[in-house]
């Protein structure tokens, strides 16, 4: 079997190989002002209620935004629309209109204010569950509350970001280790 000759890393780079994917869209409402950011940094906590946590970077217009509305949507975007995802994340709603600028459709939800992006694969509409832990780690608890998947693919090409600007675009898909797990870890 294969070993690796590990070399010292700095900790604070670690993310780089532990970054949760895929990299999403965030929107947002707060009176009646629309706003998108790019969002790597988020991690399943349950299934049922479908709980997901998000870290916002105070700095981020979007962190008020979502904290005051205390609603998103999460949005799954595929590697078509990479440099818009790139853009956005450049840039705040504080200063421009994301969804004019980068030509986005925003479409109404179900259950939130927040808008879905049509051009995107799939968007799960959120509701803050618990927002204990903004102050002290921008850590927003959040339930699904409706979910949105397109049809096809059922693989969608979605952006993973390896940082240093480096995307890995989900491709070759096995099911050569499903007979390894457990039916109830499936
Ligand atoms: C690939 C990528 C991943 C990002 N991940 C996050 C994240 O997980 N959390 C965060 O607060 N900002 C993240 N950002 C940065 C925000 O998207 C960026 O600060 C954006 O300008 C915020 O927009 P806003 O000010 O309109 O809210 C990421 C940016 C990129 C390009």
């Amino acid at each position: 079997m294969k070993t690796y000759d590990k070399q010292d890393f700095p900790v604070s780079n670690v993310r780089r190989f532990l970054e949760p994917g895929p990299i999403v869209l965030v929107s947002s409402v707060w009176k009646d002002k629309m706003n998108i950011m790019t969002m790597g940094w988020h991690m399943i906590m349950e299934f049922e209620p479908s709980l997901v946590g998000c870290y916002i970077w105070t700095e981020n217009h979007s962190f008020e935004m979502v904290r005051r509305s205390k609603e998103c949507v999460i949005n799954v975007p595929t590697a078509e629309i990479a440099p818009k995802v790139v853009g956005i994340g450049n840039t705040t709603g504080s200063k421009i209109d994301k969804f004019n600028k980068f030509a986005l459709t925003a479409q109404p939800a179900v259950k939130v204010k927040a808008p879905l992006i049509a051009e995107c694969f799939a968007s799960f509409e959120c509701r803050l569950a618990d927002g204990s832990l903004i102050d002290k780690y921008s850590l927003f608890i959040l339930e699904v509350v409706k979910a949105h998947v397109a049809r096809a693919p059922n693989y969608p090409r979605t952006l993973h970001y390896r940082g240093d600007g480096i995307f890995m675009i989900a491709g070759t898909n096995t099911a050569r280790y499903r007979k390894l797990f457990r039916p109830e870890m499936l």
